[in-house]
């Protein structure tokens, strides 16, 4: 895919409104102005939040039309189970989460194992700014303009043997930083999988921030993957090591319950989870609420043409 010269952010074609609220509300949050009138929550989620720009080129290519869903759904309705299972949880609580140094650790099956600090992975690749549609298996999606490049990048840096198969991803899991680690509802660390040609698929993002700003922590900081024709969970935050396998690694939702996650989890509308319909979804940050006329989900999410060859002869049925 080739590279755009004009440099246009996500942020300059979002609703000015929204963008300049919420550099108030950081600003004001960095001066301590904001007084004992706001709820302790509110301020510490707005502190959590860094105003570290990154320089990302858009990518037209990639970039879905619908409407970007505001930053503040996008950083406070959050899953990350290390910080609580509300979704309110991952904003209030992971100002303790320790971003800098820290380092990625790619190993297993390849010729050339390496651990590279977060900043020299930053600069592995040319950022880019992508808008992807997300959904969740809970019914529920957004669309995010995320920035990073694509894990094809890294994984041609480390060279896999023949044998690699599949990609494994592991979260960090430090109970000091961590305190949803108290709770056992997963075996820790978070881990989730591809397969190697899922990997190397070009919309398969290596993710390190949204809205051109470093990822907040609540949305996985400093890297996470972002696999946008698969549900929410498939998308592995904060992450300490990539490991190359030829066996299909167990992935922690999949060990939570097989029957309800798969390890492929492709958005299906066909294939209902045994608690969800996946036939419509909701749009987080509608106007309307709940009262938001349903959207039907597409297969693949919507990125068919990109990926549907790869599952080709595939039961998606018995595959999900
Ligand atoms: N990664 C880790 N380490 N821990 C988690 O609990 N939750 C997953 C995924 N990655 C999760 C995770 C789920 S269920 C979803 S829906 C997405 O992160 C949410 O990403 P977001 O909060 O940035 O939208």
């Amino acid at each position: 895919m080739g590279w755009i010269d004009k440099t246009i952010l996500a942020s300059q074609i979002t609703p000015k409104a929204v963008f300049e609220n919420r550099r108030t509300l950081i600003k004001a949050a960095a001066a301590g102005s904001f007084g004992a009138a706001l709820a302790p929550w509110f301020s510490r989620q707005a502190l959590a939040a860094s105003p570290d720009k990154l320089s990302a080129t858009l990518n037209p290519a990639y970039s879905a039309k619908d409407e970007v869903t505001p930053y503040k759904y996008v950083t406070t309705y959050n899953n990350f189970y290390e910080f609580g299972t509300d979704k309110s949880d991952p904003a209030a609580n992971a100002g303790s989460l320790i971003t800098r140094p820290w380092t990625i650790s790619v190993e297993g099956l390849v010729k050339k194992p390496v651990t590279l600090d977060i900043d020299a992975l930053l600069k592995l690749a040319p950022m880019e700014e992508r808008i992807y549609r997300m959904r969740c298996v809970e019914g529920w999606s957004m669309v995010i303009p995320w920035d990073g490049y694509p894990l094809s990048k890294l994984i041609g840096h480390v060279e896999p043997l023949g044998s690699a198969k599949y990609v494994e991803f592991i979260s960090l899991a430090d109970r000091k930083q961590m305190p949803g680690l108290r709770s056992n509802i997963i075996d820790w660390p978070y881990r989730e999988g591809l397969r190697m040609d899922e990997a190397m698929n070009s919309l398969t993002l290596l993710t390190f921030g949204l809205y051109g700003e470093v990822l907040p922590k609540q949305n996985g900081a400093p890297v996470r993957i972002v696999v946008p024709w698969k549900y929410g969970f498939k998308s592995a935050k904060s992450i300490v090591k990539i490991r190359f396998t030829e066996e299909m690694p167990k992935t922690s939702w999949s060990q939570f319950d097989s029957r309800e996650y798969g390890f492929y989890s492709n958005v299906n509308p066909q294939v209902d989870h045994p608690r969800w319909s996946q036939a419509t979804e909701r749009r987080i940050g509608d106007p309307k609420g709940m009262f938001a006329p349903k959207i039907k989900t597409q297969l693949f999410n919507g990125y068919a043409e990109q990926v549907a060859s790869m599952y080709a002869g595939m039961d998606l049925k018995k595959y999900y």
